[in-house]
This record gives C-alpha cells, structure tokens and sequence, in this order.
C-alpha cells in the first residue's frame, strides 16, 4: 500500500516523444514509448497527489484517476504545460525534441529529381519547457529527466544547475534494456547538494513508486504537508 506521501498536491508530469512536422505527412521524433512517465503518474496518484499528465503521442492506456492531455510538439506541450499551471510539482519525462523544421510544408515534399542530393531540412530551436517552467516566479519543485548516452552524472549535474531544477533522475539511454521503450528502468537520483541515490534496475513501475517517496522527501515542509 504506497503511503499517501504527495497527498493533496498537485504534480505535472510530462512524458513520451514530441513530433515536429515535416510536412502532412513527415515527422522528426524519438525512441520514447512515455512508459516511464505514465508509470511516474499512476505512482503519484496512488501517493494521493493530483496528476495532470502531459503526453505526446504514445500508445498507452490513461492511468486511473490522472489527467490526460495529448500534445504532438515540443510547442504544443509547452502551451499545455502553461496552462496546467500553478502546480506544485513538475516531473518531466518527456523526450522533448530540441529542434523542429524551420517550415513545416503545406504539402507532402515531393522528391526532386533534379535534385538528386536528397533533402535539407533547416532545423530551429524548441523552447525549454523544463527551464521555462523552472524560471517562473510561481515556481513548481522541479524534478527533470537526463537522457544521457556517455559522462552520464556529469551531464545530469550540469542541467540540474543550467535548468535550475531541484532534482534530476539520470539513465542511461545507450543501453537497450533500461531506458527507452523498456518496461524497466536503472536510475541515479541527484538534488542540489550534489547527493546521488542509485536506484538499481527494476520495472518501470516500481522505479516510479520509488521516486515517489524519494521527492517526497525532498518536498520543503510547507508543500508536503
Ligand atoms: O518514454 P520511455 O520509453 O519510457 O523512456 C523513458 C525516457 C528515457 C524518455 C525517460 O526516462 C527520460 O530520460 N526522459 C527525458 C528524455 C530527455 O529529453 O532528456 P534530456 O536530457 O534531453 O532533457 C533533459 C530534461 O529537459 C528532461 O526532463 C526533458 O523533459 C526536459 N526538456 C528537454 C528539452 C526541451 N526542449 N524541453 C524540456 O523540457
């Protein structure tokens, strides 16, 4: 029985791939499945929070007693995510594109025989939601994800301090039985005074129940209760 540790709060959870158009018919995407995020909202709606999850496009049923809104690019996600505000915990799993086509096409871009060198796509930058949510006056906790593929707790220290966040969950994205699309996961919690928690490798669902107790923990008093 998961002890009602985040009862009464409000946690933001974002999770799953972003699409960034293309054309009507082409798509820059990732790996991500959301797993990882859904399974983060079901656990916090059985530690008594109020969940609002944020899902790109994914393949997974509504965990009970959650909030859905579906979203398709980074764009759309930042919008939905700002309009979920005030929370008081955001929880970003999401695999967020970083980039999208300066253009997306009207019509489907048809190949160009005179053009045999393939395509150019002009890629621009997505906004950071993590960061952007993280600079509001009206701050939520932030807890962020690293996707990393080598110098794993490096990188994640670094954009725990760079996204001002107050806590990052690191995995290792290289391997192929954790991380993306898996049904299991092997994390290393970070807060802000540089102390790390590993969790080792456990399902999806049971790595969330963990983080759960484990932000909770983490709350400042007044929020937690
Ligand atoms: O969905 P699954 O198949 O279960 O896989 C789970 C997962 C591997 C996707 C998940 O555990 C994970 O690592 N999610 C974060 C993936 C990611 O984009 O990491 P990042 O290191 O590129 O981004 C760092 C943080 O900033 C993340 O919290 C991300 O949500 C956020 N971000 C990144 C870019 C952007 N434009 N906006 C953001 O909010």
């Amino acid at each position: 029985f998961a002890r009602q540790v985040l009862a009464g709060l409000r946690v933001l959870i974002t999770a799953g791939p972003t699409q960034e158009s293309i054309d009507p018919v082409r798509y820059i995407s990732n790996h991500s499945s959301g797993k990882m995020g859904f399974a983060l909202a079901s656990a916090a709606a059985e530690a008594g929070a109020q969940v609002t999850l944020i899902a790109g496009p994914v393949h997974l049923p509504t965990p009970a007693r959650v909030k859905r809104v579906d979203v398709k690019s980074a764009r759309e996600m930042l919008k939905a995510c700002e309009a979920a505000m005030p929370c008081d915990v955001l929880i970003a799993a999401a695999a967020v594109a970083d980039y999208h086509p300066q253009t997306a096409a009207k019509q489907k871009l048809k190949k160009n025989p005179q053009n045999p060198n393939g395509l150019r796509l002009q890629l621009v930058c997505n906004p950071d939601i993590l960061a952007t949510l993280a600079q509001r006056k009206d701050r939520p906790f932030c807890v962020g994800f690293a996707a990393e593929t080598e110098h794993l707790l490096e990188h994640a220290t670094s954009k725990l301090r760079d996204k001002n966040l107050d806590l990052i969950v690191a995995n290792d994205v290289k391997r192929s039985d954790i991380g993306f699309n898996s049904d299991d996961n092997a994390v290393t919690l970070i807060d802000r005074q540089g102390q790390q928690t590993r969790l080792d490798k456990a399902r999806k669902s049971e790595i969330a129940r963990q983080l759960m107790g484990l932000i909770a923990s983490h709350l400042p008093s007044p929020i937690n209760g």
